[in-house]
């Protein structure tokens, strides 16, 4: 698939095959696609959570009542990405801190490599923070940035239309 394609065609899933596995093979080497992206100064702040049916049910529970949707429930497994405010470089001239920038990239690195294997994804940031903190032990520097639903679409699983600006809407040559 061209990156082009593969753009098109990563959509956010909210209805999957909760009976289909996703091996912990195929979530590491998406996670490595996370490894690999950029980040400010080359921090690289971040950790992920990932919770399959191999973990404690618990850390299910927890991702369920943090976000209490009842398509979320079809996942079989969840990433949850957080970011380190201590470790994110902070710019100089107005101290924004870039965790958000960081762990967003790692984040569409996420969903981009899951769409490449077939696997549908969507970005969650809606959800309880303390229940999601708490519940998995995140330790206080650590702000959970997104949980990312992962597994295969339902075979049934409608794909909206992308609903998009035109180009002509966006882009803007030489000045604003
Ligand atoms: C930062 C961010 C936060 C989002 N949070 C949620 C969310 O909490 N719940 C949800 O169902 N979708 C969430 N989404 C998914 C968006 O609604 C979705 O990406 C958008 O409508 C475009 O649709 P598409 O991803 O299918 O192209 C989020 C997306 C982003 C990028």
């Amino acid at each position: 698939m061209s990156f082009l394609d593969l753009a098109r065609n990563r959509y956010s899933c909210r209805d999957f095959d909760r009976n289909r596995a996703v091996s912990r093979n195929i979530l590491s080497g998406i996670i490595e696609t996370a490894r690999l992206a950029p980040s400010a100064c080359n921090r690289q702040p971040w950790t992920f959570v990932v919770i399959d049916d191999e973990c404690d049910a618990s850390c299910r529970e927890v991702v369920i009542e943090s976000y209490n949707r009842p398509w979320v429930t079809t996942a079989p497994a969840f990433i949850v990405a957080c970011g380190n405010h201590e470790e994110a470089w902070h710019r100089a001239s107005d101290n924004k801190d870039h965790t958000d920038v960081d762990l967003s990239i790692a984040i569409e690195h996420i969903c981009l490599a899951a769409a490449d294997e077939g696997l549908g994804t969507c970005w969650v940031c809606n959800f309880d923070v303390d229940k999601i903190k708490s519940g998995l032990n995140i330790p206080a520097q650590y702000e959970p940035i997104a949980i990312i639903p992962i597994g295969y679409p339902a075979p049934d699983a409608t794909i909206a239309t992308k609903n998009r600006k035109d180009i002509d809407e966006i882009l803007k040559w030489g000045k604003f």
